[in-house]
């Protein structure tokens, strides 16, 4: 007789994300007229740019020839892209990461739920609380995080490292030591972002310890202020102690295309074992690549048309987060991030849960967006809306709220 893996039976409750679609479903059901404007899930809105649409056309039209026609990817992906990469989000900001360190794959959900199979299941993970809720449920499906506690919604084997307004959303370092560190900066789903220095003592910290940092830069394109890393690989010592994950959903609005990739240093090392060594065994044996149309597409990302087409993505993303901020600032609401990320964070008014909060603010204002307790125990009592909708659906849901 078969038997499942038991982990999984211990993951509570639905996907996060599952359990709004769902509510937001049923209501929608009940009442059709309704129109729900979503500053939910974190999906982008805004067409892919004309660089990248130029990209794919002609890798498409290649496609069509025997001369030009592309099968399997190679493991780590084209190397027109890993260059790329290696020039315009390394090289160029003074970070030493080669072409042969950088994996390409379909996105960064994958990779970030992927990693930790390259990592005996006795490693300690430490997250922070609030988090994107796929480093723990993964950890959990692997068997790594002990017991689940529904009252406080705990589980027994994970170190949390809560990030609220009282350390102003960054974490501290740990009181009892872990192996790998899940870090994500600008952090989803707070918005905050720490400094150069701030993540430098977390580099410290972990090269004394012997951990791992898994470095979610899912976010980095939002980045405003100069003295916040792009990537972990700007602080000394990184290249012993980090993995760095990114994606180009948020920054080139591949949500529906799925391109990312991951960092993998040849100087991270168990002894003599790189774990280059080890996620590029992983990649060949379970991954067939990302479709070589997508990795045009991802080339474009990086010519000179394409930075400039997608600074101004980004920006018609980050005036919704300002006029999200200001606006709900200007409604007594106590609200933080969106300054170097498209996530705001909020306070829910007069100790409301988060679901209470959710649940009023569809009922009342037919508006969608996420509760932080979804995120971690950390999370209770505070709210995401992000900026990644239209510009008039960004005021029409503003204008909803400051009716309630
Ligand atoms: C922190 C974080 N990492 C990774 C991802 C997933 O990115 P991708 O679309 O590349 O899978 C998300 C998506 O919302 C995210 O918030």
């Amino acid at each position: 007789m078969f038997k499942v893996n038991d982990n999984y039976l211990k993951l509570p409750g639905s996907y996060l994300f599952s359990t709004i679609g769902r509510k937001v479903r049923e209501y929608q059901e009940a009442n059709p007229e309704k129109k729900v404007i979503s500053l939910g899930i974190g999906d982008v809105t805004q067409p892919l740019a004309p660089a990248i649409i130029e990209a794919l056309h002609s890798a498409v039209d290649e496609m069509a020839h025997a001369e030009t026609f592309h099968g399997y990817a190679p493991d780590l992906g084209y190397e027109f892209l890993r260059s790329a990469i290696a020039k315009h989000d390394y090289a160029d900001r003074g970070c030493m990461i080669a072409a042969d360190e950088i994996f390409v794959s379909d996105g960064a959900k994958c990779d970030s739920g992927n990693i930790q199979e390259i990592f005996s299941v006795d490693n300690k993970i430490a997250v922070c609380d609030p988090v994107y809720p796929v480093y723990v449920d993964t950890n959990v499906m692997a068997g790594r995080t002990g017991t689940y506690d529904p009252k406080t919604e705990v589980w027994s084997d994970v170190i949390y490292m809560p990030c609220t307004a009282e350390n102003n959303f960054a974490p501290e370092l740990p009181k009892e030591t872990p192996d790998l560190i899940y870090l994500c900066f600008p952090n989803n789903p707070t918005g905050s972002t720490i400094t150069k220095d701030q993540l430098q003592v977390w580099v410290d910290y972990a090269n004394k310890v012997g951990a791992v940092i898994i470095y979610d830069a899912a976010y980095e394109a939002y980045i405003s202020e100069s003295n916040v890393p792009h990537s972990i690989y700007e602080c000394e010592g990184a290249r012993t102690c980090a993995i760095e994950l990114k994606s180009f959903s948020k920054n080139a609005g591949f949500t529906g295309t799925r391109l990312g990739y991951t960092v993998i240093p040849k100087d991270l090392k168990s002894g003599d074992v790189m774990l280059h060594s080890l996620w590029a065994r992983r990649h060949g044996t379970k991954y067939n690549g990302a479709p070589y149309i997508v990795q045009k597409a991802g080339e474009a990302v990086y010519s000179e048309e394409g930075k400039k087409q997608l600074a101004e993505q980004v920006g018609y993303y980050m005036r919704n987060a300002k006029t999200i901020k200001d606006s709900l600032a200007s409604m007594g609401y106590t609200v933080s991030g969106g300054v170097n990320a498209p996530y705001i964070w909020l306070k829910t008014p007069a100790g409301m849960t988060s679901w209470q909060f959710f649940d009023l603010l569809l009922e009342k204002a037919n508006v969608v967006g996420t509760p932080g307790s979804g995120f971690g125990p950390s999370g209770e009592g505070y709210f995401r809306l992000t900026a990644f909708g239209t510009y008039e659906n960004t005021l029409a849901a503003l204008e909803r709220i400051r009716g309630l």
